[in-house]
C-alpha cells in the first residue's frame, strides 16, 4: 500500500459507514487546515490505534443500529483516549455502546430544523443558543451514556448532541459538515481544537511534502508523464518538475479532438516554468483516420483509447528510454471510489487515455491524497495559468463525444468554433466558474430555417450547461435568457453552416452529462 500524507501531518480519520458523507466530512476537516483521510468501517481497531490519528470521526450511514448486519466499531475505540466525534448513525453507535439509548422513533427528522444549543459546552460554544441544523435521520439517542451531558436538542431529538470532554467524546445528530448547517464548520473546528489538532494542512506544507517524497521514491531514475491538457496531469507534473526537473519526460498527445486553443495553453504552462522536457505529438490526422466512419460512441471510445496507448507508446520509447516511472493525476475520490482500504486498485477510466497496463512503469502519483480544490491551489501556487487551474472538467476522448455521429475535420472544426462563444459568453457573465461544465454539441441531423430572406438547411447547435458537485449527478445549468440569448446571436453569425441553437434542459440522471 502507498503510504499516507498522513506520516507527515497531524491525522484525523473519518469511519466511512457507508453515506456519501464521509468524502465531505473529510474535505470540511482538511479546509480547517488538518489532514483527514477515510477508513472503511472494517478497518482493526489496532490498525486505526498504529496510524496515531490525533482524532477519529464516525461518519453517518443509512443503516440503523438494530438492523441485524448493521455495520459497528470495536469498542476499544472509544477507550483508548483518541479524540472521537460520531456524527448520526456515527453518534448513535457511540451511545449505543457506552450505555446511552437508541430508540426507533417511528418517524423520522429531514432536513433544516431548529436546534436549541448550549452554549457553554466544548462542542457548541460560542455558538447561537438557537440555530438552524442539517437533519437526516430515523433512530434517535434518547438517553445519553453516563458521564455525558446533553448540549443540543431539537423538537425530535432530545439528544442531538452531546459531550464528554474529560474522555474527549463528542457526538451530534444532525450533520455539520452539509452546508445547510451554517454553523457546522464551527463544530468541527471545536473538536479539532479539543483534539490539539496542528492546523498545518496548506496548500504550500502540502507542496514541500510531495516534493520530498517524489525524490525520496523516484531517487535517481527517470520519468515519463502523460499531459492531458487538464488540471490533474498538469498539477501531478508540475510537482514531479519540482522533485526531480529535468529527469522527468512529459508527452502531450495532441489527438486533434480538442477545444479551441487548448494544446496551446498546455504548451503555455510549461514554457518557462518546466525544467522537465516536454514533447508534443500532433497526431490529429491518426486519431481522424482512427475514426473514419464510425459513428457508435463505444467505438469511438475504444479507438480512441487505444490509439492514445499507442501514440504515447512510441513517444516514450523514443524522448524517455529507460524510464522507469509513470506519473499520473489520480485524484483522492479516485481512490476512495476504488474502496476506502486503500488497496491502490487503479480504474483504466481514471488513467489518462487507459495507461499503462502494458507498460513496465512503476506509478508515482502525487495527488492520491488530495482533493479537486486542494489540486487547483496547489497548482496556482505552482504558478500554473489561471485557465488551466480552473479548466473545467474534459473527457478523455475529447470532442469525439461531442460531434454526435461521424467525427471529421470539419465537423470538429465547426464545433469548436460553437463551443468557444458558449465558453466565451458564460465567462462573460462571470459563470465559469459556477458551471460544472458548459460546452457545445453537434447533432447528426439538419435543420431548416430562414436567413436574409433565404431558406437554409443547415447544423443545429446543442448547448449544454450543468451544476454539479461530483459529476455523479447534475442539473441543467438556470441561466439567464439574455446570455442564452447571446450565444445562439453569436453561434448562428459567427459559425458558418449553423442556423438554430438548443439548450439542453435535462438534467442527470436521467441524462448523462456527455451526449455520448
Ligand atoms: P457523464 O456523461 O457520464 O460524464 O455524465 C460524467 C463526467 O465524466 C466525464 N467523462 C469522461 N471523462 N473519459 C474521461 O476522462 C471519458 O471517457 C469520459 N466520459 C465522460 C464527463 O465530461 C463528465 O465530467
Amino acid at each position: 500500500m502507498a503510504t499516507t500524507a498522513g506520516e507527515h501531518f497531524d491525522t484525523v480519520l473519518v469511519v466511512d459507514f457507508g453515506a456519501q458523507y464521509a468524502q465531505v466530512i473529510a474535505r470540511r476537516v482538511r479546509e480547517c487546515n488538518v489532514y483527514s483521510e477515510i477508513v472503511p468501517h472494517s478497518i482493526p481497531v489496532e490498525e486505526v490505534l498504529a496510524r496515531r490519528p490525533v482524532g477519529v470521526i464516525l461518519s453517518g450511514g443509512p443503516k440503523s443500529v438494530h438492523e441485524q448486519g448493521a455495520p459497528g466499531i470495536d469498542p476499544r475505540l472509544l477507550h483508548a483516549g483518541v479524540p472521537v466525534l460520531g456524527i448520526c448513525y456515527g453518534q448513535q453507535l457511540m451511545a449505543g455502546l457506552l450505555g446511552g439509548e437508541v430508540a426507533r422513533t417511528g418517524g423520522s427528522e429531514f432536513g433544516r430544523t431548529g436546534l436549541r444549543a448550549t452554549t457553554d459546552s466544548v462542542l457548541l460554544g460560542g455558538q447561537p443558543g438557537a440555530q438552524t441544523v442539517w437533519m437526516s435521520h430515523n433512530d434517535a439517542v434518547v438517553a445519553a451514556p453516563p458521564g455525558f451531558r446533553v448540549v443540543g436538542a431539537t423538537d425530535a431529538s432530545p439528544v442531538a448532541a452531546f459531550e464528554d470532554p474529560d474522555r474527549s467524546l463528542f457526538g451530534v445528530q444532525y450533520h455539520p459538515e452539509v452546508s445547510h448547517t451554517p454553523r457546522g464548520r464551527e463544530v468541527i473546528q471545536a473538536f479539532l481544537a479539543h483534539a490539539g489538532a496542528r492546523p498545518e494542512w496548506t496548500a504550500h506544507s502540502v507542496i514541500g511534502t510531495a516534493v520530498e517524497r517524489i525524490r525520496a521514491r523516484v531517487g535517481d531514475a527517470t520519468a515519463v508523464c502523460g499531459l492531458s491538457g487538464g488540471v490533474d496531469s498538469a498539477v501531478a507534473a508540475a510537482l514531479v518538475n519540482e522533485a526531480i526537473g529535468d529527469r522527468l519526460t512529459c508527452v502531450f498527445v495532441d489527438h486533434g479532438l480538442l477545444r479551441a486553443g487548448e494544446a496551446e495553453q498546455v504548451e503555455e504552462a510549461f514554457g518557462g516554468h518546466f525544467e522537465s522536457k516536454l514533447v508534443t505529438v500532433r497526431a490529429a490526422e491518426r486519431f481522424l483516420d482512427a475514426l473514419a466512419g464510425v459513428t457508435d460512441p463505444e467505438v469511438k471510445r475504444k479507438r480512441i483509447g487505444s490509439e492514445f496507448i499507442r501514440t504515447f507508446e512510441d513517444a516514450a520509447r523514443e524522448h524517455a528510454p529507460g524510464a522507469s516511472f509513470l506519473v499520473q493525476g489520480t485524484l483522492y475520490p479516485d481512490v476512495i471510489e476504488s474502496g476506502t482500504g486503500g488497496a491502490a486498485v487503479i480504474k483504466s477510466h481514471h488513467n489518462v487515455g487507459g495507461l499503462p497496463e502494458t507498460m513496465d512503469f512503476a506509478l508515482v502519483e502525487p495527488l492520491r491524497w488530495l482533493f479537486k480544490d486542494e489540486v487547483r491551489e496547489i497548482g496556482r501556487q505552482l504558478g500554473l495559468p489561471e485557465a488551466m487551474v480552473w479548466r473545467q472538467p474534459f473527457p478523455g476522448p475529447g470532442l469525439a463525444v461531442r460531434v454526435i455521429g461521424e467525427v471529421t475535420a470539419q465537423r470538429l472544426s465547426l464545433l469548436r468554433a460553437a463551443d468557444l462563444v458558449v465558453r466565451d459568453e458564460l465567462r462573460r457573465a462571470g459563470l465559469e466558474r459556477d458551471i460544472w461544465q458548459a460546452f457545445a454539441v453537434l447533432p447528426a441531423i439538419h435543420s431548416v430555417g430562414v436567413q436574409g430572406d433565404a431558406r437554409t438547411y443547415g447544423h443545429p447547435v446543442i448547448v449544454r450547461a450543468v451544476t454539479s458537485e461530483d459529476a455523479m449527478t447534475a442539473d441543467f445549468a438556470r441561466i439567464d435568457w439574455a446570455v442564452l440569448e447571446r450565444i445562439a446571436t453569436r453561434v448562428i453569425n459567427e459559425v458558418p453552416g449553423v442556423n438554430r441553437v438548443a439548450y439542453d434542459i435535462t438534467s442527470k440522471p436521467p441524462g448523462t452529462i456527455e451526449w455520448e
